[in-house]
């Protein structure tokens, strides 16, 4: 990896080795994940980004080595079956009552969620768990928070049917949609059918790959020196020294690891009320080993999913990184610190959202 160095030699010779043998451990710990849970191989997305794409390639050879990769829009998406998605992503019908769309939890304005520490859906029932953005869901390896859906297709079945968020079932929906007959043509002239569960699905799909949002830092990793400013540079120097990357990296910046909430030291420490939301991904499993274990969540667009955490008990995105810095990697992040790695992750919002 390539190092620039960082001014104001804030880290201490003692804790430096402290910090590099368990940055060591949280590597091993990754890798066993990345072995253990990676997916098999799927096709990349085409990139492009408005320039040539020979001079894309030579520029990102540049950053190769860091830990993050890159992304740019998807150029090999089907235009048709994208707005068909983005239709049936705002549509009502897709609920109990015709109450709520999948945007009114995962409004596309503001960062992909609804800013609740909990979402509620039809007849205001309250959910237990914070609602992720559906920005760059599709670079995530499994989905929800304990990684229940093996891929969008399955998690779209989720909401749909959960008496907490749409309460209803496609049986009740597609009878609905089949008695439109704008929606009805609007299916045909894409799919050469009218609406089955298997049509719409596949339109939801196609639109949330669409969301993938290239932030200022995506830039700089192409090449673009005058991309990020210095203090968010230096956010990004201490986001990889500390240890932050083992775990958030990638194209998603997360999204390809599961984890432990409470690694360096314990996070239900007997002070917190745990829910059953808080098992994480033993719900899913029933192992031991996976009691508060969640899929690593995605830092692009983080700055504008305010509450943190699945359980959102963090405000701001301040207080989430010190939080990190505590109970994932064992330090007391010093304030300048926490304020340039802040920085940093505020230069991971999509440049189309800002
Ligand atoms: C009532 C609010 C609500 C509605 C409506 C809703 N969602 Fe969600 N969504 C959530 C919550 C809460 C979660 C997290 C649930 C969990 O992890 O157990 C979630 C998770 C997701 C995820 C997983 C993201 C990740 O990072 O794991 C995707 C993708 C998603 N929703 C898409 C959709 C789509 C598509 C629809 C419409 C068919 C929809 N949602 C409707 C609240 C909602
Ligand atoms: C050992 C793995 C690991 C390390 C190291 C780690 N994180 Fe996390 N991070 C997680 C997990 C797991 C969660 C989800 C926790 C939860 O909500 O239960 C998370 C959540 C977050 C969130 C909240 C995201 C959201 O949408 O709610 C932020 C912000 C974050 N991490 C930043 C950081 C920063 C900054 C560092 C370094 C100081 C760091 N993380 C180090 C695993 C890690």
């Amino acid at each position: 990896m390539r190092r620039r160095k960082v001014k104001g030699g804030f880290i201490k010779q003692s804790t430096s080795w402290i910090i590099a043998a368990f940055s060591a451990t949280a590597i091993m710990t990754s890798a066993i994940y990345v072995v253990y849970f990676k997916e098999p191989p799927r096709e990349e997305a085409k990139l492009s980004v408005g320039r040539a794409e020979g001079a894309i390639a030579d520029l990102a050879n540049k950053r190769r080595n860091e830990p993050i990769i890159p992304v740019a829009k998807p150029a090999n998406l089907d235009a048709g079956k994208v707005a068909l998605g983005r239709a049936l992503f705002h549509d009502p019908r897709l609920s109990k009552g015709d109450a709520v769309s999948c945007a009114f939890c995962h409004d596309l304005v503001r960062g992909g969620v609804d800013g609740l520490p909990k979402s509620f859906g039809v007849e205001g029932r309250t959910g237990d768990i914070n609602a992720p953005s559906v920005y760059n869901a599709s670079l995530s390896f499994r989905q929800f928070w304990d990684g229940r859906a093996r891929d969008l297709a399955e998690q779209v079945g989720g909401p749909i049917t959960n008496p907490l968020e749409m309460a209803t079932s496609w049986e009740e929906i597609l009878p609905k949609l089949n008695a439109d007959s704008e929606t009805v043509e609007a299916f045909r002239a894409v799919y050469k059918s009218p609406p089955n569960e298997q049509n719409a699905i596949d339109a939801i799909v196609e639109f949330e790959k669409s969301l993938i949002t290239p932030s200022r830092f995506d830039r700089w990793l192409f090449g673009d020196d005058t991309a990020m400013t210095e203090s968010e540079l230096r956010g990004y120097e201490l986001f990889v020294q500390h240890g932050c990357a083992t775990c958030h990296q990638g194209k998603g910046i997360g999204g390809n690891l599961f984890q432990r909430f409470g690694v360096a030291r314990e996070y239900y420490d007997g002070s917190r009320r745990i829910d059953k939301a808080d098992l994480g991904r033993y719900n899913f499993t029933k192992r031991e080993e996976d009691r508060y274990v969640f899929k690593v969540p995605t830092l692009r667009n983080v700055a504008l999913s305010a509450p943190y955490f699945h359980d959102a008990s963090s405000e701001t995105l301040y207080d989430a990184v010190s939080v990190m810095g505590s109970y994932q990697l064992g330090v007391s992040l010093p304030e300048d610190e926490v304020r340039d790695i802040t920085l940093f992750l505020r230069a991971l919002t999509g440049e189309e959202l800002q």
